[in-house]
């Protein structure tokens, strides 16, 4: 029995035909990666941060972030050069630790892909809804809001995964060519911000820098300061390990996978830093706590045109967010499928448009339910705490690998030893050390029901056993 939880899989060998097409270079890989980097986090989350729990200092929530990310993202493009493989964490895991753990990973990502991408949707409805009814055709409540906030269907959010299914089962190439222009949308909105902005800086709204404090625990178990302020912006950088999913259909995925999730964090990393320092600078803190600060502050200074655009911005890049994290997540799924630890039925590759047309559906319509029916906004910290377990456990199995396979050939290689792994784990897990209480319980409760299914289904079925 214990030897069956860990028995560990051989590294992929990338020239094996998997059905997929490879059409992807380190260029959209590198886009595909921002796609699903600037999204909530920096349109929405920052405001909020800001506002209450960190102050002006919430670019140092974002640096504190950022280079926790940029620690893993060292850790996952070592991983995907050498070890190979379209399951990302997971396939990384099954080599590394075994299949137990790999199964534990592959389910906290199903959490994280899944629940941003219906989470996000119920943002990108919210945007959506406010440029229809700037043109005067706003939808109804009935057809904005879930049951539980007194509506019908939340019928915009459902509709975008439901559109969004179609995109993915026509093609990746088509899929990423819509990516690169919303991509490019969403990019430009950001620079007119940031031009507007740098010429409007008023320096006494940094003043005083760190209202909160790094970190407190307030009565209701909710907590502030730089520290917490970092643990939720970190939603912002989730989505560059998405690229990592990307493996077969990469042209040259030893290459330019760790190309592509590198330059991604470093853009947006540089893009987050600037755009928070810049948002604080122009308008008191106190006045971000709305659900679209960015464009919030424009309409402040009385730029009421570049409010507009960056709504059409928010527009675009949460789309990206929700097509790039989809497309992970059916990735993730087919992996696991081919392994047999979920239904193989999952695993078939349309012969004509090679792409994973079943695994498309059936996640399409659960999340576009779960969009349409369940109020979703409020779920960025759950998905933090499992990416970040995620982090914690690429990191390790960078340390395992180099002590179990040291002759694995490793294309990209960490320096400085298991330093940079291990200063990841570090900030990784105290990230998660920052999340509420409330976030740990429903964490909990996924990784017990993964527990469940791992051995009542899984076990049995996988591939590797038999
Ligand atoms: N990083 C993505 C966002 O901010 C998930 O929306």
């Amino acid at each position: 029995m214990l030897k069956a939880l860990f028995r560990t899989k051989p590294v992929i060998d990338e020239s094996e035909g998997s059905g997929l097409k490879r059409c992807l270079s380190a260029f959209d890989l590198t886009l595909l990666g921002i796609g699903a980097i600037i999204g909530t986090g920096i349109f929405v989350l920052t405001g909020i941060a800001a506002a209450n729990q960190a102050g002006p200092a919430v670019v140092l929530s974002f640096v504190i972030s950022g280079l926790a990310c940029a620690f893993a993202a060292l850790a996952y493009a070592e991983l995907a050069a050498s070890v190979g493989g379209c399951g990302s964490a997971y396939g990384y895991s099954y080599v590394a630790f075994g299949e137990v753990v790999a199964w534990m990973i592959g389910w906290i990502l199903l959490l994280e892909y899944s629940v941003s991408v219906a989470a996000v949707a119920n943002g990108w409805s919210g945007y959506f809804n406010n440029a229809l009814t700037a043109m005067g055709m706003g939808l109804p409540d009935v057809l904005t809001k879930s049951p539980a906030l007194g509506g019908i269907i939340n019928l915009p959010a459902a509709s975008i995964i439901l559109i969004l299914m179609g995109l993915l089962i026509i093609g990746v190439r088509q899929s990423a060519q819509l990516n690169t222009a919303m991509v490019f949308v969403k990019v430009l909105t950001i620079i007119v911000f940031v031009s507007i902005a740098a010429f409007n800086v008023e320096p006494m709204n940094w003043h005083p820098f760190m209202p909160y404090g790094w970190f407190n625990t307030l009565p209701d178990g909710s907590t502030t300061g730089v520290l917490a302020g970092a643990s939720l912006v970190f939603f912002a950088y989730v989505g560059f390990d998405a690229v990592s999913t990307a493996a077969e259909e990469a042209q040259n995925p030893q290459r330019d996978l760790p190309t592509g999730i590198l330059a991604s964090l470093a853009f947006c990393t540089v893009i987050y830093i600037i755009v928070s320092g810049l948002l604080t600078g122009i308008v008191p803190y106190t006045q971000l706590n709305v659900s679209s600060p960015v464009a919030h502050a424009l309409q402040l200074l009385g730029y009421n045109w570049a409010s507009a655009l960056v709504a059409t911005g928010v527009i675009a890049g949460l789309t990206t967010v929700m097509l790039v994290l989809y497309y992970a997540l059916t990735r993730i799924i087919l992996s696991m499928a081919r392994d047999g630890l979920v239904s193989p039925f999952l695993s078939k590759v349309d012969d004509t448009r090679k792409t994973p047309v079943r695994v498309i559906v059936i996640t399409g319509l659960i999340m576009a339910m779960a969009a349409g029916f369940f109020p979703l906004g409020t779920l960025a910290e759950l998905v933090n705490i499992g990416t970040l377990a995620a982090f914690v456990l690429v990191c390790l199995g960078v340390i395992v690998l180099r002590i179990r396979q040291p002759d694995l050939p490793r294309p990209f290689k960490n320096p400085f030893g298991f330093l940079l792994p291990i200063l990841g784990m570090i900030s990784c897990a105290g990230l998660m050390a920052f999340l509420p209480a409330q976030t740990w319980l429903r964490f909990t409760v996924w990784l017990t029901i993964g527990v469940i299914v791992y051995f009542t289904y899984s076990i049995r079925h996988s591939k590797l056993a038999k």
